[in-house]
């Protein structure tokens, strides 16, 4: 019997309402495989702001460490900004316990329509590894004359020779496990951005020498964001910068079908600390409360949890089970078109589990 704790923070918005839902499935699996989940539920985001005036607690670090797992709803709340919800929880998670690759599949299952017009016999199947910790947002700058007229402000992005090679090195060995296209594309802004991404381009050159078998390419992000339109079938493993890698993951997020299919894992691939699996999606205030968001996206980040836990026939029968509800067509929330409510879908997914 293995046994894990897992911090859970459902957060903000339809994070509150996702969470159940994943919590129900891994209990599933969990007595199907002889796994123990011990969660130890947090109540932090924007109402623990209301009472308390920040996010978390200061303390929050120290509690979540001796957890093997941290498993997240969203955060985000209108009448916050959204610099205080990103900087107060989850950026800090992210920097503290290094979890340096954020991994973001892209799958087009079948029974799902992506908004893209593909041809017969193309499938998305590419995964984004951002960089997770430094880059654009490494929150290093300063106002000054703050507030008055001839205000300044600025963002400094921090790009470290370690920080870039130990991505695309990640990156590299994900192409190699994943064996399917073998393939690396990096996405880069060199022509524009002469420091940091030149460095960026010039670490890739040097770590892609080691992986002969693997094939590269390497893209402007303007043409990266064009390209996952125009031929997103030819992508299978792209890495980018923390700015470059959340945008791109929106778009291969949304033409697989919906926001709500979009998993992401923040790992520590080394293992020092715990890493933290959540939907790419927000708090989604639109839909919130209304139980009809999808919770298939936070169903597959709690399957990344458990192949990161290394219970890869657990994970992989969450997946299955999740391809058979949506090949079947039929339950399905709104964003795919259907009726069905959030419990709904995942009421479905239990029942493929037996
Ligand atoms: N990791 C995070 O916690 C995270 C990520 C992105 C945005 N945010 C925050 O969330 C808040 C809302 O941001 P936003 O509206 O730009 O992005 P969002 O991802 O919350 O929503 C974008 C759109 O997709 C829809 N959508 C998202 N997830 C869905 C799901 N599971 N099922 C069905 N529809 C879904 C929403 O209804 C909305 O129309 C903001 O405060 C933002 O800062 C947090």
């Amino acid at each position: 019997m293995k046994n894990f704790k897992i911090a859970v923070i459902p957060g903000d918005g339809v994070g509150q309402e996702v969470i159940p839902q994943a919590k129900r499935v891994l209990e599933k699996v969990a007595g199907q495989h002889a796994i123990g989940f011990t969660f130890q539920d947090f109540d932090w985001g924007a109402d623990y702001y209301f009472r308390h005036g920040r996010m978390m607690p200061a303390d929050a670090l120290d509690r979540l460490r001796p957890c093997d797992a941290i498993l997240l709803g969203a955060v985000g709340h209108p009448q916050i900004p959204d610099h205080i919800t990103l900087n107060g929880l989850l950026l800090p998670i992210r920097r503290a316990f290094d979890q340096y690759a954020n991994v973001r599949p892209a799958i087009l299952y079948s029974g799902v329509e992506s908004p893209l017009a593909l041809r017969k016999g193309e499938q998305i199947d590419l995964v984004v590894v951002r960089e997770n910790t430094e880059g654009e947002y490494a929150q290093v700058g300063g106002f000054v004359y703050h507030e008055q007229p001839e205000e300044v402000a600025i963002q400094t992005a921090v790009f470290t020779r370690r920080g870039i090679e130990r991505i695309i090195r990640f990156a590299f060995e994900l192409a190699v496990r994943r064996n399917k296209k073998k393939r690396v594309t990096s996405i880069t802004k060199s022509n524009a951005q002469g420091f940091g991404m030149v460095l960026w381009d010039r670490t890739f050159q040097a770590v892609a020498s080691e992986f002969p078998d693997i094939r590269t390419e390497s893209l402007l992000v303007d043409a990266a964001a064009m390209n996952f339109i125009r031929r997103p079938e030819s992508f299978d493993v792209v890495v980018g910068s923390n700015l470059f890698g959340d945008i791109l993951s929106d778009i291969s997020a949304i033409i697989i079908g919906s926001m709500g299919l979009a998993p992401s894992a923040n790992l520590d691939p080394l293992r020092r600390y715990p890493s933290m699996f959540e939907p790419v999606h927000g708090s989604a205030p639109d839909i919130a409360g209304k139980g009809i968001v999808n919770p298939l996206a936070t169903i597959f980040s709690a399957a990344q949890m458990l192949d990161h836990l290394q219970c890869e026939p657990a994970a992989r029968k969450i997946e299955t089970a999740v391809a058979e509800v949506l090949a079947g067509r039929k339950i399905r929330t709104p964003d795919l078109r259907g009726k069905s409510s959030t419990a709904e879908v995942t009421d479905a997914v239990l029942a493929q589990l037996g």
